[in-house]
């Protein structure tokens, strides 16, 4: 699992970047009820997620992104350079209050979370275009659906053209250009991002094959749908295969997609192939379940 790297992997990472306030619920609060309850402040945004769990696991990360110059901003770049990564390409927006999400974490450690997408949603195609050179300089450049259609076209276009693979983690569920996916070379939805990707229905195995194949019909070649606590399903030009699911005792699987994103990222940059990567990628993520929080949950190299 833990093999050494054949060359340090270099990833393009852009995305959100927030503070992620997490609570501990008992059960998702109804109208009207107040619970008094454990508490964590934390970073986080799936861009920022990604980032970190790629610098943690050896790559060698540019991150593109947006914070407000609030207090959590500051903190957010400070915590971004103490991970390694190259933070050249993250603006400060004035005026603006940092991306925020409030994170509810039930027993069973599943979540559901509010963001507040603050300067996240202010990225434009300027801000893209003067990171070409990093974009240009990856192995990989991994996207999510946090920032606005626009400026992920923009990344994934100059990707495209130098040649570079590009990755999609459509997370979370919301709409966007279609037209993007056509620039994609490898698609990572979990079930329900599936669902709404491809307006079907995602239950069962045979579901996610099925809307797996049509995903494949609208560009993406390689496809992973992460499936939680039992594994991921790869469909490629090889055909499909079932990753098993690992058995942890999940705390918090929030940052989970991200941790896998990430993971499978690195691991394509490092030369090993989709199946190999997802089955890593599962490994990697089943450890931040166990942890509490986002970055805080997430693996380094020697962890695993
Ligand atoms: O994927 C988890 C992330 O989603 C959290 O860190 C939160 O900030 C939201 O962006």
């Amino acid at each position: 699992v833990n093999q050494p790297m054949k060359s340090t992997p270099r990833l393009f990472v852009a995305g959100s970047a927030n503070v992620d306030l997490t609570f501990r619920v008992t059960a998702m609060p109804r109208p009207g009820v107040t619970e008094v309850c454990p508490y964590a402040l934390g970073f986080g945004g799936k861009g920022a997620n990604q980032a970190v769990q790629a610098a943690r696991l050896g790559a060698d990360v540019s991150f593109l992104g947006k914070v407000g110059d609030d207090l959590f901003g500051p903190a957010i770049v400070d915590a971004l350079k103490r991970e390694g990564i190259n933070i050249e390409h993250v603006r400060t927006a004035s005026g603006a209050l940092t991306g925020t999400a409030v994170i509810l974490v039930e027993r069973s450690g599943q979540n559901s979370i509010v963001t507040h997408g603050g300067p996240n949603v202010t990225m434009t195609r300027a801000d893209v275009r003067g990171a070409e050179r990093a974009i240009l300089a990856a192995d990989a450049v991994l996207v999510t659906l946090e920032v606005p259609g626009k400026p992920l076209t923009e990344i994934l276009r100059i990707a495209r053209r130098g040649g570079i693979r590009t990755i999609l983690n459509p997370a979370p569920p919301v709409d966007f250009p279609h037209a993007l996916l056509k620039l994609v070379d490898l698609c990572l939805p979990n079930e329900s991002e599936l669902a709404a990707l491809t307006g079907m229905r995602v239950r069962t195995l045979a579901d996610v094959k099925r809307a797996a194949e049509s995903l494949r019909k609208l560009a993406p070649r390689q496809i992973i749908v992460t499936r939680g606590d039992r594994g991921a399903l790869v469909l490629d030009d090889q055909g499909c295969a079932s990753i098993p699911g690992q058995s942890v005792e999940a705390v918090d699987t929030s940052g989970a997609g991200d941790s896998f994103s990430a993971a499978v990222a690195v691991a394509l940059a490092e030369g090993r192939d989709l199946r190999a990567a997802a089955h890593w990628a599962n490994q990697v993520a089943a450890i931040s379940v166990t942890r509490s929080g986002t970055q805080s949950s997430f693996p380094r190299r020697g962890d695993l």
